[in-house]
Formats: structure tokens, C-alpha cells, sequence
């Protein structure tokens, strides 16, 4: 079985998550999914910085130590995920014993190898990001990541020699087309950061000691990037006693992260890798950010929404369904109530639960609920719908192949509303009078086009089921049971046979699988939950 390693970043543990942060996770946990259904032998790895100021002040905030502060909000998250049935191999925490010593493992052969060294660094520093900038780097003065005031502070320091290696990443940039996707994010990285010069990477601090201390140089803790990053070797087993899991599965296939850290993946993450003689990863997988109306979502503009919220009055699914579907690829998604509920209503409720109940209930009318067989000559109509069937799978294959999982969530419902169209199309309510009609001549010809269209809608729900199973997969169940079809025999190659589905016999009386919502009063609802 061919490896497939998938990341997340690693959170840090000092707040609730929002719908935007959950983002990265729903969608790392969706490509896990479908690629396990490929055939894959997957490891998908998430998990927490624990490291770091930011942290050592929530704890003293919270009057706790930071190792107390960060179990209790590392439970936290494994709750979250467990609750947003997210299936990762491992959940990574940087105070793990087998982290620190690798990293300072890590540390030490840097300093040999006069990657690092010492100096002092004066520069204006982020404390929520906890990341220096030079003064042109500043925007209006603020912090150019997150617009928040930074300060002018000095220390002893050591230094990563980030310029040693600018052009052997600009040539590998250059070689490997697939490493950054999307593909834009490469000239930000060239032109914001590589082509004017870049600083050298301050990766130590005396400041505060909430970090992992410099082996060789203690009072000195390792800069919280360095040991961040590092997490994706460390977690399985990278300078460790047991290795065998990285020579399995390094180097990642595909590393997801927000915008915002992409500077941070896209160039420290790979220079790092190169000094430490390392393959890099094959894609590093940048998506764009959930906004809300009125820009960032934050407690205190008062403008946020959590995803137990959605997932306790709408469901997993259609919570993941919002998300993954509302962030394009490469520009930011926007989340209102409104457009939450439409999505509900529309793709779900319209769309997609109507198409079952609607075929589920012609089947029982015409055939006791037995799906027909039908001569397999398929008529015109329905030729042009079974090409239309493969080509969906090709579109959502090829999507899911580069990543974009809006476009790919998007091409299935493109194939839900060409189904609703075939029923349109094919009227089997006047198909069915004409088959119990007087013509004898047209009476058989009727009757066989009826079986075919019931056959063909039987099987493209069927495919659509499987289609949806890696976002949605308790619909996925509840459909494939509606229709009659054992949901453990589902494989991703079984998408194209047809065959499987002669004399299934479909439920008796069909559930909705997604009811339609009360706009007005589910609007208000969302409404009250952000002003919490
Ligand atoms: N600890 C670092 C990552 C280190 S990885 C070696 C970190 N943590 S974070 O908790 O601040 O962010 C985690 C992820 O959530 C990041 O990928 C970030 O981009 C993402 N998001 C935070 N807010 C988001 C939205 N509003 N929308 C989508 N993703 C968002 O950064």
C-alpha cells in the first residue's frame, strides 16, 4: 500500500476554537478520508504548541502553571475533534517527552554545522505572535500579521542563517511546481520576503522560560517556530530511539496550513529541512481564512461562532459541508447566517435529501420497492446521463487531486442538480399512467424506460452517496441505507459498477435525511449565538 502522510499546524492551545480554526482540521481530516478510500495507507497527524509567552501568560492569567494550564486546554481540543469526528493517527504535543530532547537534538547539530550562532537582536517584537519585525516590515507601525501593537526590545541571542540558503529555495521552488499550491503564494513568498533579502531567523529567547532549553546553552530556550515546526519529524519518531515510523512515512505528502503561517511553512520549514539534509515535503497546502462580515472573527468585536454551535442544532455534516464548501482555495470564505441557512435549505434539504425521498418513493410506488432490472441498453436520455455520471468522478477526482476541495464538494452537487434534471427529463409519473395505459403498441417501450430510470437514479444516488462519504459520512450511511445497500461493502473503485444495485430493495417509507429550515427563525438563531 503506497503512504500518504497529511499534517495540520499544530494549535495553540490558549482559547476556544472558532469555525475558522476548525477549518484546517475538517479539511486535512476530508483529504485523510478520501485518500484511506483510495487505497492509501494514511497517517494524518494534528496537534498543539504548547510552548511559548503567549502561553506562560494565559497560565499566569488562569494562576496556573503552564504545564496544568496546557493538559487542561489540550483535553480541550482532543474533546473538539473527537466531538467533529475527526480521525486523526496522532495528536502531537510539544511537551511530549520525545519532543523535547529531538528538538534539541535538532538544535545542537544546527550549531555545529554554523547554521546558528550567536549575536543580539533589537527589533520590534509581537507578543501574540511572538515573532520579531524590522521596521519595514511594519505595517503603520503594527504588527504585519495580526495589525496588533508591537514593542522594541533587545536580547542576547541566536540566529538561524536563513540567507545561506535563499537560493537553493528559490531553486527549488523553481523545480518542484507541486511544493506550494496555490500556486500565488509562491510569488508573495518571492517577492514579499525571498527577493528583497532574507533576515536571518532569530531562534532564541531569554525572555521568558517557557520553552525548550538550548542543550548546550540553557538559560536560552528555543524560539517556539523552531520547535513548532519540527513537530511534523518529531511525531514520528524523527532522533528518536524508534524511527521506523519516519522512515515510513517522511517526507509528508501534503502539509496543510492558513495563510497566515504560510511564511513560516514556506520558507523557514523548508530551509530547515534542507540543513538538516532532509527531503522536503511534496506540497504545502495554503488556504484562506474564514472572515466575517465586518472582517476577523473575534471575541471581542463579538462576531464569533464556534463549530459545536452549528454542529448541535444542524448536524456534522452540514457544519462541515458549510465549511469546506464557503473557503475557495485561494481567497477567504465569509460566513453569515444567511448563507448558512440557503446552503441548508437549497444543496441539502432541496437538493439532496428531496432527490432520495423522491426516487426512494417512485421505486416503492411502481415496483414494491424493489429496484427493477432493467435490459441494459440504456436510451438516449439515459446514455447522456451515464456519461455525465463518469464524468462527474473524473471532475471530482482530479479536484480532490490538487486540493481544492470547494471546487470538488461544488462539482458533486453539480452532478445531485443534472439528477434532479434526468427526473424532469424522463417524467416517470407519465411514463408510469402510459405503461398502465390502453397503447399496446408503446406500452412496452414505456415499461422499459421506466425501469431504466428508476435503475439510473438508484445508481447515481448511490454514487453520490459514496462521492459525499469523505466530508459527509453519517449521510453518506443513512442514504446508502435509505437505498438498501450495505454501507461496509463501499469501496471508492466500486464507484462505477452499475451492476451492484439489481434487485436491492430500497426502505419502505423514505426519511428526509436533512429538513427543511425555518429561515427567519434559524437567522435570528445564528444571530444571538455570535452575540454571545
Ligand atoms: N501554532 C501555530 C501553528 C504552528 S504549526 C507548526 C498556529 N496556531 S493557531 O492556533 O493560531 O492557528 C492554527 C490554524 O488555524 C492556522 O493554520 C490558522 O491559519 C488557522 N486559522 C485561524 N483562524 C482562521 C480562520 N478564521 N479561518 C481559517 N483558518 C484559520 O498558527
Amino acid at each position: 500500500m503506497e503512504k500518504f502522510y497529511l499534517t495540520t499546524p499544530i494549535y495553540y492551545p490558549s482559547g476556544r476554537f472558532h469555525i475558522g480554526t476548525a477549518y484546517c482540521e475538517v479539511l486535512t481530516d476530508s483529504i485523510n478520508r478520501y485518500k484511506k478510500m483510495r487505497g492509501f495507507d494514511t497517517f494524518m497527524l494534528t496537534g498543539v504548541d504548547e510552548h511559548g509567552q503567549k502561553i506562560e501568560d494565559k497560565a499566569k492569567e488562569d494562576g496556573l502553571e503552564p504545564k496544568q494550564y496546557v493538559d487542561i486546554q489540550a483535553n480541550k481540543a482532543i474533546e473538539l475533534w473527537k466531538q467533529m469526528d475527526i480521525r486523526y493517527n496522532k495528536f502531537m504535543r510539544t511537551t511530549d517527552d520525545y519532543h523535547i530532547p529531538a528538538v534539541q537534538k535538532i538544535f545542537e547539530r544546527f550549531l555545529s554545522q554554523g547554521d546558528i550562532y550567536k549575536g543580539e537582536y533589537e527589533g520590534w517584537y509581537c507578543k501574540p505572535c511572538e515573532s520579531y519585525f524590522t521596521e519595514t516590515q511594519l505595517v503603520d507601525g503594527k504588527c504585519p500579521d495580526c495589525g496588533r501593537e508591537v514593542s522594541k526590545m533587545k536580547e542576547e541571542a541566536y540566529f538561524f542563517n536563513m540567507k545561506k540558503y535563499s537560493d537553493r529555495l528559490l531553486e527549488y521552488y523553481d523545480s518542484h511546481p507541486d511544493f506550494i499550491k496555490p500556486d500565488f503564494r509562491k510569488n508573495e513568498m518571492i517577492n514579499n520576503f525571498i527577493k528583497p533579502g532574507l533576515e536571518d531567523l532569530c531562534v532564541t529567547r531569554t525572555s521568558f522560560s517557557w520553552g525548550i532549553p538550548v542543550l548546550s546553552d540553557p538559560k536560552h530556550v528555543i524560539y517556539v517556530w523552531l520547535d513548532a515546526l519540527t513537530n511534523y519529524l518529531t511525531a514520528l519518531g524523527y532522533n528518536s530511539d524508534n524511527d521506523e515510523m519516519f522512515k515510513k512515512f517522511w517526507p509528508a505528502d501534503v502539509q496543510i496550513v492558513g495563510k497566515d503561517i504560510a511564511r513560516f511553512h514556506l520558507i523557514y520549514w523548508p530551509i530547515f529541512l534542507m540543513a538538516l539534509d532532509l527531503p522536503l515535503p511534496k506540497t504545502i497546502l495554503v488556504h484562506n481564512w474564514f472572515m466575517m462580515k465586518d472582517g476577523k472573527m473575534s471575541k471581542s468585536k463579538g462576531n464569533v461562532i464556534y463549530p459545536e454551535q452549528l454542529i448541535d442544532r444542524y448536524g456534522l455534516d452540514a457544519t462541515k459541508y458549510y465549511l469546506l464548501k464557503e473557503i475557495p482555495l485561494a481567497s477567504d470564505g465569509v460566513f453569515t447566517p444567511e448563507e448558512f441557512v440557503d446552503r441548508y435549505n437549497f444543496d441539502l434539504c432541496n437538493d439532496l435529501s428531496n432527490l432520495l425521498n423522491r426516487t426512494v418513493s417512485m421505486v416503492n410506488k411502481y415496483y414494491d420497492g424493489y429496484v427493477p432490472e432493467y435490459n441494459g441498453v440504456p436510451n438516449e436520455v439515459d446514455s447522456s446521463l451515464e456519461s455525465d455520471a463518469k464524468q462527474a468522478i473524473t471532475t471530482f477526482e482530479e479536484y480532490m487531486s490538487k486540493y481544492e476541495i470547494a471546487n470538488a464538494v461544488s462539482s458533486i452537487w453539480t452532478f445531485v442538480s443534472r439528477t434532479n434534471k434526468y427526473i424532469d427529463e424522463v417524467s416517470p409519473w407519465i411514463l408510469a399512467k402510459e405503461v398502465d395505459g390502453e397503447d399496446e403498441k408503446t406500452k412496452s417501450e414505456k415499461a422499459e424506460k421506466l425501469k431504466s430510470s428508476m435503475y439510473h437514479l438508484i445508481a447515481n444516488i448511490r454514487q453520490i452517496a459514496i462521492m459525499i462519504r469523505p466530508f459527509m459520512e453519517a449521510t453518506s450511511d443513512n442514504m446508502l441505507r435509505q437505498l438498501g445497500i450495505d454501507s461496509k461493502n463501499i469501496t471508492w473503485d466500486s464507484l462505477n459498477e452499475y451492476k451492484d444495485i439489481k434487485g436491492i430493495k430500497v426502505i419502505e417509507k423514505g426519511e428526509p435525511i436533512f429538513m427543511r429550515l425555518n429561515p427567519e427563525e434559524e437567522i435570528e438563531y445564528i444571530k444571538s449565538l455570535m452575540k454571545k
